[in-house]
């Protein structure tokens, strides 16, 4: 069986993971620096890179260990390669390039962005991706880099149809925790304050769902915004300057903050599905760990097939890109390392095989 020794150091984890047959998770090591980069509101690309070089050593020593394996056990090397901060990825790439060449095992750049859908599958029954009837399907990746919806065929192919046209869902909720005086990163601090509060509350702006009376252009059907959410979240703040003392008004913004958010993913995900005929709808990344939204996703498992990522593999993590870099064979011999910041917006890559 094929074991996969995976890198990931495209934000603020540094992570290492060893995937056997791209499914069998051996070991998933995750060393979150978000505490590094809280004081900052957001992260830091310098500082990112600067503990990745600190930490990586161990993490893959760590990951190896928890497989109980060593590097005569390991048959390829995989890495994030992009989208990402570029100071960070050239970490794990560099790292991952020397490892490769002194032990001579096929060297794996893989797409975080894809990476993220495949990590969907992980702990699941590995056939739903191997079934040609469970195709179409929609995914939906949403995490604090991206919120796109991708449409994936039976011949193995994805396109992404959908994009957010400026702040990706992860972004918002970071934005909106500043705004509410919480703490970073934003979405699980907003999810805990919204236990309390109620989301009917108060009404938040769902752009480009057609709420609201405003007709969306074709050309925007599947794409998100939300901008403007943040504004009128800053808005309904000053407004209510008075009341901003209580925890109630706190719990109540969060919880409605979120609905708003959960809503138009939630939405645009099933229009999607219901476009494209969907048999399967993939949610990943993130925002994913949000109950709500996953509450909210179940509902539809009636229509659907719904998989959600298992909340380790949602939020950034290696298991993900060894999976990924499992579906990439055959294996070119090349220990280039080009990395990238961003994802291309026509990207087509393959999956399901
Ligand atoms: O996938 P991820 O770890 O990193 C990126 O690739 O961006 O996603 C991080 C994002 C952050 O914006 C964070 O606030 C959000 O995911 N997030 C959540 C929750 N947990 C993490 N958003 C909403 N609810 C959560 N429980
Ligand atoms: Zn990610």
């Amino acid at each position: 069986m094929l074991r996969i020794l995976a890198i990931e150091t495209s934000c603020d984890e540094c992570a290492a993971s060893v995937v056997e047959g791209g499914e069998k998770v051996l070991s998933n090591i995750v060393l979150s620096q978000v505490e590094k980069h809280a004081e900052f509101g957001g992260v830091v690309p310098e500082l990112a890179a600067r503990e990745h070089l600190a930490s990586i050593e161990i993490v893959i020593e760590s990951a190896l260990k928890k497989a109980t394996l060593d590097m005569n056990d390991i048959d390829a090397i995989a890495f994030t390669n992009g989208p990402g901060l570029v100071p960070a990825l050239l970490i794990g790439a560099n790292f991952a390039r020397a490892l490769a060449f002194s032990y001579r095992l096929p060297l794996i750049p893989v797409n975080h962005f894809t990476a993220h859908i495949r990590g969907a599958f992980l702990d699941k029954n590995n056939s739903i991706q191997k079934n040609p009837s469970n195709y179409p399907m929609i995914a939906l990746v949403v995490s604090g880099g991206h919120t796109a919806l991708i449409h994936i065929t039976a011949n193995s192919k994805a396109k992404i149809i959908g994009q957010s046209l400026d702040d990706a869902a992860g972004e918002a909720f970071d934005k909106g925790a500043k705004i509410l005086g919480l703490s970073y990163p934003g979405g699980p601090a907003i999810e805990k304050t919204a236990q309390n509060g109620n989301p009917a509350k108060f009404a938040f702006p769902r752009a480009l769902t057609g709420a609201a009376g405003r007709a969306v252009e074709e050309c925007d059907r599947f794409n998100f915004s939300f901008s403007g959410l943040k504004t009128a979240l800053q808005n309904h703040i000053r407004k209510s300057e008075n009341y901003i003392s209580y925890a109630s008004f706190i719990s109540d913004t969060a919880a409605s903050f979120q609905e708003a958010i959960v809503d138009v993913l939630v939405k645009k995900t099933i229009f999607a599905a219901e476009t494209f005929s969907a048999k399967t709808i993939v949610i990943s990344g993130g925002v994913a760990c949000n109950q709500r939204l996953r509450e909210k996703f179940l509902k539809y498992s009636a229509q659907y097939s719904v998989i959600i990522a298992e909340k380790q593999y949602c939020t950034d993590n290696a298991a993900m890109i060894a999976a990924e870099a499992f579906y990439m064979q055959p294996f070119e011999k090349n220990y280039n390392v080009d990395v990238f910041a961003r994802l291309k917006n026509e990207t087509i890559f393959s999956l399901g095989k």
